[in-house]
């Protein structure tokens, strides 16, 4: 069994597939200015569980991007059952290369997903696909403190050397021409709660068929290795919405 394999085996038919909740998406939403139908962006949005959570509460059109498409078909499940494929759809695309005109969005949104492209060069690369005065809404794993301890910093800095804290990613945004309208961090129970419970769940059942398998184990190992740093070190980082507004 490849390694791919058994992490998207790990990682299908999740609810979400990043630390949050729609309570969370709610909170951020609520902080943006009020809009009459607005055109919604969801940027790696996977299963879609933001996705959908932004169809309830605006009253506009929402996509929901994504280059995996088991989650996107996922949501599209999703969208069928809400009977919202007026104004829901799923797209399989690129967050590098996204094919949207220029201006023609009023709210991006990337729950758990900017890294991927990371935090500055995301900002700066979407930000001519939103209108004047348009908004930004990201989650991002930030660090809360300066100095961490070593075994945290290292892995950090293997899996992504671009986290920051929130004055620096606060920076940043103001450099690549954003205002902070918003911030707030989601709490330890989002964690556990939205995401890491089901996948511990998952990595256990997993454990017994892939008994014989070395590969297939490492990858489990692997996971469940990220899920006890956060354990250990959860006063260090966690996940920060920044809501932002195109200055
Ligand atoms: C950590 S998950 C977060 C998913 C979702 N926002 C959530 O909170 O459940 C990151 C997502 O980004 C997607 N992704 C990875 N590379 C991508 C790319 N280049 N363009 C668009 N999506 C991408 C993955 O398939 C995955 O669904």
């Amino acid at each position: 069994m490849e390694a791919l394999e058994v992490f998207f085996e790990i990682h299908s038919g999740l609810d979400r597939e990043a630390p949050g909740g729609d309570r969370y998406t709610r909170q951020a939403f609520e902080m943006l200015p009020e809009m009459d139908r607005p055109r919604i962006l969801d940027i790696g949005c996977g299963p879609g569980a933001s996705t959908m959570e932004l169809a309830r509460l605006s009253n506009g059109h929402v996509t929901g991007l994504d280059l995996h498409q088991p989650f996107l078909d996922q949501l599209s499940k999703r969208i069928d059952e809400a009977g919202l494929s007026d104004r829901v759809e799923a797209v399989n695309g690129s967050m590098f290369d996204l094919d949207f005109p220029a201006e023609s969005l009023d709210v991006l949104w990337a729950e758990g997903s900017i890294y991927i492209i990371g935090f500055e060069k995301g900002l700066r690369e979407w930000r001519s696909l939103l209108r004047p005065g348009g908004c930004l809404v990201a989650s991002e794993a930030t660090w809360f403190r300066p100095e961490p301890p070593k075994e945290i910093r290292d892995f950090w800095k293997a899996g992504y050397p671009g986290i920051g804290t929130i004055p620096e990613n606060l920076e940043r945004a103001a450099a690549c021409g954003y205002r902070q309208i918003g911030l707030f961090t989601l709490p330890e129970d989002a964690w556990w709660v939205g995401y890491y419970n089901h996948v511990e769940k998952r990595v256990q059942a997993l454990r017994k068929k892939y008994a014989d398998e070395p590969e297939a184990l490492a990858v489990l190992d692997e996971e469940i290795m990220e899920i006890e740093l956060y354990r250990k070190y959860s006063q260090w980082y966690g996940y920060v919405f920044f809501v932002l507004q195109k200055t």
